[in-house]
């Protein structure tokens, strides 16, 4: 069962939606339950002279306890320097929504890990420091996705050929 904060960021999602002038994208993706994320962040200096995420928002295509993790990810890292951000786990967003079924608990990853991505993203494109645990979290995604990729490499090549037959057919019945 959902509880009413997931019900409710997911009936009413904050920050939902692409951003045109963002500083860096994470992009993740989980192609086991098919569920993909797109989050964008703008980054800008506070009067200190810190980088904060000034604005943020984001796409996801999944279940629920996604839409309602994208959400909140969103809220929590609004107006936070990255460094705050970096901290912020899928276990903080699934606890800042009273929890989430423990079938559901990889969902939360991906909001988090987007996060993580599009932070790696920002340092990367602006040549800072990136800090180890970062990396590690880049790292490991990166790897998981390559052998996600390997496992279901027949099955996705066998949902390309089928996407261009119909492509194929959709052209031939096309009306003039
Ligand atoms: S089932 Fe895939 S993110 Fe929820």
């Amino acid at each position: 069962m959902y509880t009413e904060k997931v019900i409710e960021h997911f009936r009413h999602p904050h920050n939902m939606g692409k951003m045109k002038d963002y500083s860096a994208v994470g992009k993740v993706g989980n192609i086991v339950c098919g569920d993909v994320m797109w989050l964008y962040i703008k980054v800008d200096k506070d009067p200190k002279g810190r980088e904060v995420i000034c604005d943020i928002s984001w796409e996801t295509f999944g279940c629920t306890a996604a839409i309602a993790t994208s959400s909140m990810v969103s809220e929590m890292a609004k107006g936070k320097t990255l460094k705050e951000a970096i901290a912020i786990t899928n276990k903080n967003v699934a606890s800042e929504l009273d929890g989430l079924p423990p079938i559901k608990m990889h969902c939360s990853a991906l909001a988090a890990d987007a996060l993580n991505e599009a932070i790696y993203e920002y340092l990367t494109q602006n040549q800072q420091e990136i800090p180890d645990a970062l990396k590690r979290r880049h790292e490991r995604l990166a790897k998981e996705m390559a052998s996600l990729e390997e496992r279901y490499k027949a099955f996705l090549a066998k949902e390309q050929v089928a996407n261009e037959a119909k492509s194929v057919s959709r052209e031939e019945y096309a009306p003039d």
